[in-house]
């Protein structure tokens, strides 16, 4: 094994969990997760937090019916019910 501090500040995994149609737990792409995952992307390079602030996605957080998910570091915060209007405060909470 090899460890070391993360070259970043602060990073967030944003749910991509895609489920069949039929699926009765649902799944946060069909919600908007990737969509959020993008946008957040975007904001982080207009802000120059590239370096700072990573966003990856991630499987299921457990949380499919409050998705839109997300789970961020270091705060430990998981967040769910993500709207494209959330997007500012959650960056602001990220950066270092
Ligand atoms: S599908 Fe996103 S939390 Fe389960």
């Amino acid at each position: 094994m090899i460890k070391f501090p993360a070259p970043f500040q602060a990073t967030i995994f944003i749910c991509d969990k895609k489920r069949a149609p039929d699926n009765p737990k649902g799944c946060c792409r069909t919600r908007g997760g990737d969509a959020l995952r993008l946008r957040l992307k975007e904001m982080v390079a207009e802000q120059g937090l590239e370096g700072q602030v990573r966003i990856f996605k991630s499987g299921c957080l457990g949380v499919c019916a409050q998705g839109p998910a997300a789970i961020a570091h270091p705060s430990g915060d998981l967040i769910m019910g993500i709207q494209p209007e959330d997007l500012p405060e959650i960056l602001e909470d990220l950066k270092p």
